[in-house]
C-alpha cells in the first residue's frame, strides 16, 4: 500500500477502512469484514467515539485482537468532550473500548465549544503519555487550519479528515494544497457519498475500460493524489475485496479528463462540505 509521510514523520497508508454505522447490528460480520480488509492490505482503520455511541470502537477492538501491530488505528474525540481534561478522559474510554494501549492518530471530530488550544494541549499530553502517537483535526476549513497552525502545539497537527469525492471537489481549490504543501494529510471521508454516488456515464465508461466497477473508479480517483488518504466503509466482504483492489487501478489522463467533464471542480471558492 502506498503511504504519505506527514510533517510529523508518520506514514499514513493511502487507503483505509471506515467504521461509521458499524457497532449497532451484526458485529460478527463487521469484525470479519475489517479483518478481511487487514488481510488485503487495508490496515488503516478509522473510527470515533461517536459511532454507535462507542459500539464501532468495540467492533474495531474485537477486530484488532491479536493483530494490533499490523493495524494503524485512527479515532476521534467528540467536540463536546474536547476540553483539556475531557479529551484525556475520552481517549482513555476509547482505549478501553479498543482494547489497546495506544491510538496511532487521534482527531478532533469537528470544531466545537472548547478552545482548540485546550484540545491541542490534551493531545500533546496524551502523546507524552504514549496513549496516542499523532494527532489531527477533522472538518476544518482553511481559516480553522490557519488558527490551529497559530496555536501552541498546532505544528503537531498532521491530518485533516474531510468530505471529498467526485461530487465534492471544493477542497481542491484551497484546503487541499494548503494542507498537503505543509505535510498535513487530507483524509477523504465518504468517497462513495455513503453508497449514493451516482453511477454516471463517465464512471461507467471508465470502469468498463478497466474491467472494474464504478465504485472502484471513484476510489481510484481520490487515490490519485499523493497526500490524500481515502477512507471507505464496507461491511460486505465483496465490497471489501473490490475496495482493496482499487489501490491498483491507475487512471489515465483520458480517464481523468472524462471524469472532470462530468464532475467539474467548482469555479469559485465554496464552503467546506460536511455531512
Ligand atoms: N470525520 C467525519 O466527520 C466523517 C464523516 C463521515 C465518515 N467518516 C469516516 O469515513 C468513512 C467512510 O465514509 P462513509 O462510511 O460515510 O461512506 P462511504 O465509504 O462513501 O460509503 C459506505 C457505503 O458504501 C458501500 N460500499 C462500500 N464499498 C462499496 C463498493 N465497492 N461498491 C458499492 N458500494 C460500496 C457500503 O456498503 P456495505 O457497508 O454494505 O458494504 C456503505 O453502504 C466512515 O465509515 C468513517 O470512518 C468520517
Amino acid at each position: 500500500m502506498r503511504t504519505f509521510a506527514t510533517r510529523t514523520g508518520v506514514r499514513l497508508p493511502l487507503l483505509g477502512q471506515g467504521t461509521w454505522e458499524m457497532g449497532a447490528a451484526d458485529r460478527a460480520s463487521e469484525v470479519a469484514a475489517l479483518r478481511l480488509g487487514f488481510d488485503l492490505g487495508l490496515v488503516l482503520v478509522d473510527t470515533a467515539e461517536m459511532y454507535a455511541h462507542g459500539g464501532a470502537e468495540e467492533v474495531v477492538g474485537a477486530a484488532i485482537q491479536g493483530r494490533r501491530e499490523e493495524v494503524f488505528l485512527v479515532s476521534k474525540v467528540l467536540p463536546g468532550n474536547a476540553s483539556r481534561l475531557g479529551t484525556i478522559a475520552a481517549a482513555e474510554r476509547s482505549l478501553r473500548r479498543l482494547k489497546t494501549d495506544c491510538i496511532d492518530l487521534y482527531l478532533l471530530h469537528w470544531a466545537g465549544p472548547h478552545p482548540l488550544r485546550a484540545t491541542l494541549e490534551a493531545f500533546q499530553q496524551l502523546r507524552e503519555q504514549g496513549k496516542i502517537r499523532d494527532y489531527g483535526v477533522s472538518n476544518f476549513d482553511v481559516d480553522e487550519m490557519v488558527a490551529a497552525e497559530e496555536s501552541p502545539h498546532g505544528s503537531g497537527v498532521c491530518a485533516n479528515q474531510v468530505f471529498y469525492n467526485l461530487g465534492r471537489r471544493g477542497i481542491e481549490r484551497r484546503l487541499m494544497p494548503w494542507c498537503i504543501d505543509r505535510g498535513i494529510a487530507i483524509m477523504a471521508y465518504s468517497p462513495l457519498e455513503q453508497g449514493r454516488l451516482r453511477e454516471t456515464k463517465s464512471l461507467r465508461r471508465v470502469a468498463a475500460r478497466h474491467g472494474v466497477t464504478p465504485a472502484q473508479v471513484a476510489l481510484a480517483w481520490t487515490l490519485r493524489v499523493d497526500g490524500v488518504v481515502t477512507l471507505v466503509k464496507a461491511a460486505r466482504a465483496e465490497h471489501v475485496r473490490e475496495n482493496a483492489a482499487a489501490a491498483d487501478i491507475a487512471l489515465s489522463a483520458d480517464d481523468l479528463a472524462e471524469l472532470d467533464a462530468e464532475f467539474p471542480r467548482p469555479q469559485r471558492d465554496v464552503p467546506l462540505d460536511t455531512l
